[in-house]
């Protein structure tokens, strides 16, 4: 199995921004990617807020530019004031749910074993997870990164992944919004760390699961990052506000 046999996915997550006027730019990355003459080899995604997921998923009508929710309950519906199943998230459109993102991590205290049931729901959704790991400056100074990295994938992944319904983020708590990235060669470690590990749980599939880099990925930086083996692709928060940001990192897989 090479690293070309796997299609990439280049998502943008645009966190708490973007109100409806915001819109725009998804449209414009909805049409530079389904223009007659756009035939790169890597899905788009993006993870709108909430608010706007329905709507996005209607613009998108299904086509090339997919749409993701950002977070999800563990349970399809209930007495859970404010909070979004990945039933709601599916009919709203979306294909796929980040779960486990940092900052969810550091805001609400969700731990690996809540990204685990997050994921698991996703799945019983029909919504591909997009399970966020990775290590915080701390421990990257006290060399604890593959331990780290590991140790997530371990508890935050569910036992019944599959290449088609997982999809790894590996980000650097200390990359993400800082401009700050990774050297490729540590890329290169962490990615090739995760792949192993996929491999002995999860055999063939854990050979063809997708890991996307995330972590201050820019125009600038994009191709260099997505030409590192074992990286099938970016998760991109900041430069996925603008379209045309945006779609030049899509244009690291060419156009
Ligand atoms: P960033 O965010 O690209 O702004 O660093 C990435 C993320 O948090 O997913």
């Amino acid at each position: 199995m090479s690293d070309s046999d796997v299609r990439p996915l280049v998502a943008g997550n645009w966190k708490m921004h973007g109100l409806k006027a915001g819109l725009d730019q998804a449209l414009k990355v909805r049409d530079a990617v389904s223009a007659a003459g756009f035939a790169a080899p890597v899905d788009v995604m993006i993870c709108p807020p909430a608010t706007l997921v329905m709507v996005l998923g209607e613009l998108a009508g299904g086509g090339r530019l997919l749409v993701g929710g950002q977070d999800c309950h563990t349970a399809a519906q209930g007495a859970h004031t404010g909070d979004v199943s990945a039933e709601m998230l599916k009919d709203a459109g979306a294909t796929a749910v980040i779960v486990g993102h940092s900052e969810r991590r550091a805001d609400h205290g969700e731990m690996d074993r809540h990204v685990r049931d997050k994921a698991a729901a996703a799945n019983r959704a029909g919504l591909s997870a997009i399970v966020c790991i990775g290590e915080t400056a701390g421990q990257r100074a006290a060399d604890l990164t593959l331990d780290v990295v590991r140790r997530q994938l371990e508890n935050s992944v569910p036992d019944g992944a599959t290449a088609a319904n997982t999809i790894i983020a590996y980000e650097p708590v200390w990359a993400i919004g800082t401009g700050l990235t990774p050297t490729a060669d540590d890329v290169e470690t962490v990615h090739g760390a995760i792949r192993v590990a996929l491999v002995q749980r999860f055999g063939e599939d854990g050979a063809r699961m997708r890991i996307l880099y995330g972590g201050s990925v820019k125009p600038d930086n994009a191709r260099e990052l997505m030409s590192i083996d074992n990286v099938n692709g970016a998760l991109v928060g900041g430069a996925s506000l603008k379209a045309d940001d945006f779609l030049r990192i899509v244009g690291a897989y060419g156009t």
